[in-house]
């Protein structure tokens, strides 16, 4: 899996700094909920103590959904995954105030991290409003790459899922072209599931008039 391709970088550099409080917490939080991005291979029963289907949720903003679906979700083991600094301080702010023992945090590249995994280890990749790219020459930086489609398939176990939402309608486009081409992917566009909630940046989208697309597919 290590073609190269995860040093192209699919996300922004922001250099937002936190306050002290907010600082004081993630320094306090982090040894608890935050895996390494670099390391050995991941041991996801070591990680959260249990055996249970554990799911990659790729670029998670401020953690709103990943926190309320892992509460909703308490059978399910999640590692939510983003590089912007004060994202995983709210997160980890929410998970100590909800109580969760079924997240864990990565801070950094997830396509970096997905290299500790074993292939067919997932059971689900969630990726909620990835980072449009709208330029041409930018296009190669979307999560939705065909080298990454191909990685997640490696990932995903069998009947395992790939969920990705987006307000951009040729990266839709992009996600059902690659996903429908390749073999071992059945699915396609589905209505919202009730259970996703709204992201911060979906409501931007549908502030602006934007339409949300979900699709969803299955690995063979
Ligand atoms: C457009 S925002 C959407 C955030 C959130 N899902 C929402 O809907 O409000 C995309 C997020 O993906 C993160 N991201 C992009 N590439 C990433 C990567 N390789 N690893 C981890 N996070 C990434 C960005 O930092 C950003 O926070």
């Amino acid at each position: 899996m290590n073609d190269g391709a995860h040093r192209i970088r699919t996300y922004k550099p922001r250099r937002r700094q936190l306050t002290p409080a907010r600082a004081a917490l993630y320094e306090r939080l982090r040894p608890t909920w935050c895996v390494d991005v670099e390391g050995d291979r991941f041991d996801p029963v070591a990680a959260f103590g249990r055996v249970a289907p554990l799911v990659l949720d790729i670029g998670i903003g401020y953690g709103d959904s990943l926190t309320t679906v892992a509460a909703a979700q308490p059978d399910v083991d999640v590692i939510g995954a983003d590089v912007h600094t004060p994202g995983i301080a709210s997160t980890l702010a929410r998970i100590e105030e909800m109580g969760l023992s079924n997240v864990r945090l990565l801070h950094g590249d997830a396509l970096r991290f997905v290299e500790r995994l074993d292939p067919g280890s997932l059971a689900g990749i969630r990726i909620y409003f990835p980072d449009p790219w709208h330029k041409a020459r930018h296009r190669n930086r979307r999560m939705a790459s065909a080298a990454n489609i191909e990685r997640f398939h490696q990932l995903l176990a069998t009947g395992g899922t790939l969920h990705i939402a987006t307000d951009i309608d040729d990266y839709a486009a992009q996600v059902r072209r690659l996903c429908d081409e390749h073999p071992a992917f059945d699915g396609g566009v589905i209505d919202r599931p009730a259970d996703r909630p709204e992201t911060r940046y979906e409501r931007k989208g549908l502030a602006a008039g934007r339409e949300v697309t979900d699709l969803l597919y299955v690995r063979r």
